[in-house]
């Protein structure tokens, strides 16, 4: 599906005047060419304008990792939702990086067929990675990258580098590989470097991490801004928060970025059981705190959260849905993905 814009509907995506898109058109030799002129004016491919602009302007993307030791916590859930609401309701651009060896996010975004098809032809990142450990070139980042994603009619600036199950044994071979090939002691910069040109073609990039922090998960930090921790408010699911901080803020010294502990997010909240909401409240207590005798913080934590509701969990299915409404449901599940993406946004 494509989207086209004529000069007005250009000025207000930027708000600016007509005018000022007009002297954009013949002062830039690489303003996007129209596709078609019409009686009313000529018209452009939305996509390309938006790139133009975020290239004009230098944007660059806020890349974020989804992040917990535990499984089962609605990282992915967590991490599709937001990517698909920061699409559909925001209209912002979004690439989704699958690096969970259990493709979860890759599933739910394309289905199992086409994932097996592309896992079959190599398009995935496990050959990225596979390149890495062999010495090969065989990553082709255009046809690994998949373009409008989702199952859901509304959401239309979605793009996915899906994953493989291939990507649990590369685990282990990355930590045999010789050292002092790259600037850090393990190989960290193999996705940097695999998807450096196309990483700023949007407003926002969303990695859903494994639950662990080994070398995969520590290639999606390396370009990280910032990292979210979707938990369970239940005392194993928050248990390694702490070590979660601690690790990542090691690991940020080490390649000498900022990644910053955005906030905990609670999911699958049970709104009956005593121990969700001890757990939520002493996570707001302990917000914003310096854990133990470090003088790092505990996260923060989102105002919003996430009940647990059946019609998510169903959610998680590839089906054909023409709204987010209708696949998250009617009964608040669709205000809590709102809720959680206007903070999510604010405090980014
Ligand atoms: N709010 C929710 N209510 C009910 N089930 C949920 C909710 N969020 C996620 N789930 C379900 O919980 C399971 C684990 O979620 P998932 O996002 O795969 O977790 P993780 O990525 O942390 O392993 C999945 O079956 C998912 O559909
Ligand atoms: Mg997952």
């Amino acid at each position: 599906m494509v989207d086209l814009v004529g000069i007005a509907e250009i000025a207000k995506m930027f708000d600016v005047s007509s005018a000022a898109v007009t002297n954009w058109r013949s002062r830039s030799d690489d303003f996007p060419k129209p596709v078609a002129m019409l009686k009313s004016g000529p018209v452009f491919k939305s996509e390309q304008v938006k790139k133009w602009y975020r290239r004009k302007n230098k944007m660059t993307s806020t890349v974020i990792s989804s992040i917990n030791l535990k499984g089962g916590v609605a990282k992915t859930t967590t991490t599709v939702g937001l990517a698909q609401a920061l699409s559909g309701v925001f209209d912002k651009k979004v690439l989704v990086i699958d690096l969970d060896p259990q493709t979860n996010a890759t599933t739910m975004l394309i289905g199992e067929d086409k994932w097996f098809t592309l896992n079959q032809e190599g398009y995935t990142l496990a050959t990225l990675f596979e390149d890495a450990i062999s010495d090969s070139s065989n990553f082709n980042l255009s046809k690994t990258l998949q373009k409008s994603v989702g199952n859901v009619g509304e959401v239309k600036s979605v793009d996915l580098l899906p994953s493989s199950l291939n990507l649990i044994d590369l685990q282990d071979r990355l930590i045999t590989m010789p050292a002092g090939k790259y600037q850090t002691r393990i190989p960290v910069n193999i996705l940097r470097r695999g998807i450096k040109d196309i990483i700023d073609d949007y407003d926002y990039v969303l990695i859903d991490c494994p639950p662990n922090l080994g070398n995969i998960t520590l290639n999606g930090l390396r370009i990280s801004d910032g990292y979210i921790i979707p938990t369970i408010p239940d005392v194993m699911s928050t248990y390694g928060i702490p070590q979660i901080v601690t690790r990542v803020s090691e690991f940020s010294e080490e390649i000498e970025n900022d990644i910053v502990p955005i906030g905990i997010v609670a999911t699958k909240v049970r709104g009956q059981a005593a121990i969700h909401s001890r757990t939520m409240n002493k996570m707001r207590t302990d917000s914003c705190k310096p854990m133990g005798k470090s003088n790092l913080l505990y996260p923060p934590v989102f105002e919003a959260y996430f009940s647990e509701s059946a019609k998510i969990a169903e959610a998680a299915e590839y089906q054909e849905y023409s709204t987010l409404k209708q696949k998250w449901g009617y009964q608040g599940q669709y205000d809590s993905f709102v809720k959680f993406t206007k903070e999510f946004m604010r405090i980014i």
